[in-house]
């Protein structure tokens, strides 16, 4: 902190105070993953692109994702009492943009452009998805203009795992730097120490 505390001429911050740009703006620094959140069968199908879930509870197995109270998808959640959050890939920007549309198609269109099928709780599956994680409704709290449906876990099933993650932030879809996969630093490991037990006997043969 500046000898002037937060609000002097030398602050590092930049106060905004408490406005919904404000609040926007600034969460659009923090990346977050990318989902499409479905409910309904066939007709009565519908999917969203989300990405207000969490993961909140191991024990239960509870899940949750916050829905616009105009969105089409918030009434069919209240209809089917089931959801399934489909976690994108990073070859699914398309999808993403598809269904943050207001444009897009309910019904079985959605289910043919999300390409999966569909899961045990009878939403539809996105093909070609991380994974999924379908939900039974457990509880409903209003939330102002958004409404938290938070969720019983009854299936989760992964797909293809060898691919990224999709990412939104600042409002567009970055690419992920790959870093190294736990699996190749354990390699990088077993390589050091290799070298390291290596090394070793060539010490102690030269003492
Ligand atoms: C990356 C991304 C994340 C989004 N996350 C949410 C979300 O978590 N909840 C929500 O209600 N809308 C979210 N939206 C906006 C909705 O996808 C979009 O407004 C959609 O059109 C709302 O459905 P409707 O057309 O039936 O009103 C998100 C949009 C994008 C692009």
């Amino acid at each position: 902190m500046t000898p002037d505390g937060p609000f002097g001429p030398d602050s590092p911050w930049t106060v905004l105070g408490a406005t919904a740009d404000a609040l926007r703006g600034a969460m659009s620094h923090f990346p977050t993953g990318v989902t499409v959140v479905t409910s309904g069968r066939g007709e009565r199908a519908e999917g969203m692109t989300a990405n207000a879930v969490i993961s909140v509870s191991l024990d239960p197995l509870l899940f949750l994702v916050s829905v616009h109270v105009d969105a089409r998808l918030n009434s069919r959640i209240r209809e089917e009492n089931a959801f399934a959050v489909n976690l994108l890939a990073d070859d699914q920007e398309g999808l993403s943009r598809l269904f943050s549309s207001p444009e897009r198609s309910s019904g079985l269109p959605a289910v043919n452009s999300l390409g999966g099928g569909y899961g045990t709780v009878d939403a539809p599956l996105a093909a070609g998805a991380i994974a999924a994680i379908e939900c039974e409704l457990q509880e409903i709290y209003p939330a102002g203009d958004h409404a938290l449906f938070l969720g019983v876990v009854v299936e989760v099933r992964t797909g293809d795992t060898r691919k990224g993650p999709l990412v939104f932030h600042e409002g567009g879809y970055p690419t992920l730097k790959a870093g190294p996969k736990p699996e190749e630093t354990g390699a990088f490991m077993d390589s050091v120490r290799g070298f390291d037990a290596r090394a070793s006997r060539f010490r102690d043969r030269r003492r």
